[in-house]
């Protein structure tokens, strides 16, 4: 995906910010992980979109800088769990942290993280620009979106075991797993603009369709995308039996032995290279993958269409023109 010049800008803001968390050298079993977690180049999207979110609400985009990294800590975070519980060996083209470390050090080094994301957001309650009530709504929002990954990321290890999961309990559970936080990030860039209960409901449903959308095409990407950029195995999903916007569509679709078949792919451990071809190109046959872009881009399409209840401005056009380069990312 390429960047633009003000996105570039900001980005350098957020990675500079980050780096000024000052992590102790010891305990090193601690600190190491969290500081090759933050050294892998994260595309920074949630950061981004507080920043942009906060300029939207016409706020001073530096001030809301704060919660755009403690929302990538709160992001960084959710990925050294998720991928103890996805058993994923890569992230961002590295060992994933159970992997380099074991899942001890992963479990502890994300709750390290928790914790300084929190600390981020103490600047809001100690500076006086911000009242009683900003810095409530700021936490609110950010735990608001803690508790919904939380129960996303429960309905997707839920489902992994359940023969009969639909596409609206789907989409529920990546309303909580990932639009949650994309919510949160562009609804906290609101709060602390000040922005009004009407502005930060439109950015939330802004956020919760922008999210939906990057899922379903993380979901198509986990076997499109070339595994080098996209910094994941090929196929993961699969191999661990998830229920993507692909499989259940698949299983939706298919009939007699070819259900049979792809049910059992799904099911089984350790699926060999062969058996995830298999699967794809069961997906291709069925139309599964030019549909799941279709329904990708319906969600994108519909975020881009409720930024025009925001007056015109210079964070509009480059919101909208962020969406637009989302919705063609190869990783
Ligand atoms: C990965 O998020 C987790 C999902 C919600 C799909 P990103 O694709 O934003 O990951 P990084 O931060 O750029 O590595
Ligand atoms: C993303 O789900 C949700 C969270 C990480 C909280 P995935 O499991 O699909 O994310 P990736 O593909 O591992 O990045
Ligand atoms: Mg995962
Ligand atoms: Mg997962
Ligand atoms: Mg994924």
């Amino acid at each position: 995906m390429e960047n633009t010049k003000q996105q570039q800008k900001l980005s350098k803001r957020i990675d500079a910010r980050l780096s000024e968390l000052a992590l102790p050298k010891e305990p090193s079993l601690l600190y190491d992980p969290v500081r090759y977690t933050l050294s892998l180049s994260g595309k920074r999207v949630r950061p981004y979109l507080t920043l942009v979110g906060c300029g939207i609400c016409g706020g001073e985009v530096e001030e809301a800088l704060p919660a755009a990294v403690s929302i990538e800590l709160l992001h960084n975070f959710t990925l050294l769990h998720d991928d103890i519980m996805d058993g994923a060996e890569k992230r961002r083209g590295k060992a994933s942290v159970f992997k380099k470390w074991d899942a001890n050090t992963a479990i502890l080094s994300g709750d390290a993280m928790y914790a300084k994301a929190f600390k981020q957001l103490q600047v809001y309650g100690r500076e006086e620009a911000y009242t009683k009530e900003d810095y409530s709504l700021i936490l609110d929002i950010f735990l608001n979106s803690a508790e919904k990954v939380c129960e996303g990321q429960a309905y997707d290890l839920m489902f992994e075991t359940e023969e009969d999961v639909s596409i609206e309990q789907y989409l529920e559970m990546i309303e909580g797993k990932t639009a949650a936080l994309i919510s949160g990030a562009l609804a906290m860039g609101a709060a602390v603009a000040g922005a009004t209960e009407e502005q930060i409901e439109e950015l939330n449903y802004i956020g919760k369709k922008v999210g939906i959308a990057f899922q379903i095409q993380d979901d198509l990407l986990d076997i499109l995308a070339d595994p080098e950029k996209f910094g994941k195995k090929r196929g993961g999903d699969i191999v661990e039996g998830k229920k993507t916007y692909l499989s259940l569509m698949a299983l939706q679709r298919s009939e007699g032995s070819q259900h049979r078949q792809l049910k059992k792919l799904l099911l089984a451990e350790n699926n060999t290279q062969d058996e995830i071809t298999d699967v794809i190109s069961v997906f291709e046959s069925l139309n599964v993958i030019e549909d799941t872009k279709s329904a990708m881009q319906y969600h994108y399409q519909e975020a881009i269409e409720h930024l025009q209840s925001f007056g015109n401005s210079s964070y509009k056009n480059e919101i909208t023109d962020f969406f637009n380069r989302l919705i063609s990312r190869e990783y």
